[in-house]
């Protein structure tokens, strides 16, 4: 297949590697102005990919965004008119909010959602390491996403393991509710996962987790309160020396996905009356950092 990758760092240069190996023509589509950009994977032959190439994006069958979220929107509206109606188009970043606005944008495109637990890490513009084995889950956003199912075939061959979930709203919930809890507060404190298993951050972490567990109910979304708490803690001990995408963004004056994780929450929340007040406050907190810089 002709795959186009938009937002080649950690993520989309480990499928753009893995792709490649599978047999598919891959390109990128990237801020550096170079013709071809150059990915070695782990300690594999270094592979060299077309960038910013408007016949191959034209011509692309998937386009696979691995952009942070907040510039998913931004990118693809500078591209539209060289995005091919017959594109799938598989969104896959951390938070949620994007889908609705590259629907607009692209109504006639089979769009696609995908999370991945799988680690990846650029020490260099040029490298990409395989730093965690993962699973990968795609699901459909409109009725031509639905005639989409085959494509998890063809990741599920380059980097496995891929599946279909016919409800991946509620996968995405609960990797949002996990990200809620843990993100914005190991940002704030400036502390790795484990930390969060303090005592003294014991009460506002409930907090945010009650509070997110209430808007996924009132958005239809099954989740029971105790399992929540369960599966919050089972990752800060998994990832107890991990340090969040939202910690490092923080600590590096990169924006972060706060207005795709907490954001996307309290937004949620409002729409249903309901009151987070430990959630806004975190929002709050992060923006304001975000906002001093
Ligand atoms: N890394 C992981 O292990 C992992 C695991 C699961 C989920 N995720 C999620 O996957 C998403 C991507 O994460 P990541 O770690 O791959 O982040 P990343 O390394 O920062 O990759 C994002 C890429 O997008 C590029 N980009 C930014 N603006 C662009 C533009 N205008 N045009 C083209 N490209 C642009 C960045 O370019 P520059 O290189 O020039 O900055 C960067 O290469 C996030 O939502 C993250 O939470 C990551």
């Amino acid at each position: 297949m002709n795959i186009t990758v938009i937002g080649p760092g950690a993520i989309g240069s480990l499928w753009a590697s893995y792709l490649t190996e599978a047999g598919h023509s891959v390109n990128v589509w990237s801020r550096s102005f170079d013709e071809q950009i150059r990915i070695q994977r782990d300690d594999h032959d270094a592979i060299e990919l077309a960038n910013n190439n408007i016949n191959q994006l034209n011509n692309a069958d998937v386009i696979l965004v691995t952009l942070k979220a907040p510039y998913v929107t931004q990118v693809l509206s500078t591209l539209v008119e060289h995005i091919n109606s017959d594109t799938i188009l598989l969104l896959m970043h951390n938070g949620m909010g994007t889908a609705s606005d590259v629907q607009q944008m692209l109504p006639a495109n089979p769009l696609l959602l995908a999370t991945t637990t799988h680690g990846a890490y650029r020490p260099s513009s040029k490298q990409v390491l395989h730093t965690g084995q993962g699973k990968t889950l795609f699901g459909a956003v409109n009725e031509s996403g639905q005639q989409c199912q085959f494509l998890v075939d063809v990741f599920n061959h380059a980097l496995p393991t891929v599946d279909w979930h016919s409800n991946i709203e509620q996968a995405l919930w609960n990797k949002l509710a996990i990200n809620c809890a843990i993100n914005p507060l190991t940002a704030l404190y400036a502390i790795p996962n484990g930390h969060l298993g303090q005592s003294q951050y014991r009460a506002q972490l409930d907090s945010v987790i009650d509070e997110v567990c209430q808007v996924m109910q009132a958005e239809g979304i099954e989740v029971e309160n105790s399992e929540l708490h369960a599966s919050v803690h089972d990752v800060i001990r998994a990832t107890s020396d991990n340090y969040s995408s939202m910690q490092q963004d923080i600590a590096h004056q990169r924006l972060s996905e706060i207005d795709f994780i907490t954001g996307y929450v309290v937004a949620k929340a409002a729409q249903h009356r309901i009151d987070v007040p430990s959630n806004t406050k975190l929002y709050q907190a992060i923006k304001q950092i975000e906002q001093s810089w």
